[in-house]
């Protein structure tokens, strides 16, 4: 496995690649590797040629300090993790490497923003969408891959690459649980063991109302319900959960089989935000 830290070092060594007419798979983290990092890893090796990850926490995409400061990091494991799969090169650029100064373009992805994470971390998509513009420019991969955990993220990157006509395949692999339920996500990693028993409310809640909407209940009945259950619970803050359009993540308030829906949940466990979804029809 190639380590490589400079732009030119990744653009040399996917040129040959590219030379070899061999296609290249990409799956851009932030680091602390999990099991749901690992599966988009696996699909991308099913589906492509040769693989590289980079390992990037992009500060712009933080609208909060304290989250980006203690982001979790374990860049030793994580290395191993990716050597023991078996990728062709990871990308671990230093902040200067992306950003040699600092961007003025904004990326305003409208009303796809304006809901759910765009609402609540003013900035966040502006900065996923100047950071992954960046990294497709630099790995021109033939396809890359993205969790559906993060389903307004994965929305945001399709008209990303619509809009800027980039020439990539965007593959979306489903959401990765631990034995409970509870998603994985690198911020689980601060989750203290009673924090994280409290964390699988979202998955809890996420299953109640899709069965609930299945069997005919009311959305906003359901809703009541959900937001009196975390309300019992301490130390858990719920910032939202809707449901909605499962592409372009407009606000729905009633089951319709015709449209692919998702229920979206953001909570607070202690200090720790968490977000997770579920596909209700599709
Ligand atoms: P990160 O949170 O490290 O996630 C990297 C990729 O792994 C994303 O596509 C995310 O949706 C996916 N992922 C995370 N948890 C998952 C799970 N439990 N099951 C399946 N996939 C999962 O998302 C980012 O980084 C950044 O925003 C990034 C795209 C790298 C841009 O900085």
């Amino acid at each position: 496995m190639k380590i490589l830290r400079t732009k030119n070092a990744v653009k040399s060594f996917c040129l040959n690649l590219q030379l070899n007419k061999i296609t290249i798979g990409f799956v851009p983290t932030m680091g602390a590797l999990h099991q749901g990092h690992l599966d988009l890893i696996k699909k991308a090796k099913d589906n492509t040629g040769s693989v590289i990850v980079s390992i990037f926490v992009n500060p712009t995409q933080f609208n909060n300090i304290e989250d980006f400061e203690q982001y979790p990091k374990s860049l030793h494991n994580d290395l191993e993790l990716l050597e023991n799969i078996g990728v062709a090169a990871v990308f671990i650029p230093e902040n200067q490497e992306i950003y040699p100064d600092k961007p003025i373009l904004k990326i305003d992805f409208g009303l796809l923003e304006q809901r759910l994470e765009g609402a609540f971390r003013p900035g966040h998509f502006n900065g996923v969408g100047i950071v992954v513009s960046k990294l497709l420019n630099i790995v021109k991969p033939d396809k890359a891959f993205f969790g559906e955990k993060d389903l307004q993220q994965v929305a945001v990157i399709k008209r990303l690459v619509m809009d800027l006509s980039f020439d990539v395949e965007i593959v979306v692999v489903p959401t990765v649980r631990d034995k409970d339920g509870l998603a994985l996500s690198s911020r689980n990693l601060r989750l203290n063991p009673v924090e994280r028993n409290k964390a699988l409310t979202l998955f809890r809640m996420l299953s109640y109302a899709k069965s609930e909407l299945f069997n005919g209940g009311a959305w906003l009945d359901i809703l009541f319900h959900v937001k009196h259950e975390f309300s019992q619970i301490s130390d858990v803050r719920l910032e939202y959960f809707e449901l909605v359009h499962a592409e372009d993540m407009s606000k729905q308030d009633s089951f319709n089989k015709d449209i692919p829906l998702s229920i979206c949940v953001a909570a607070y466990v202690g200090k720790v935000r968490l977000i997770d979804n579920i596909p209700v029809n599709h």
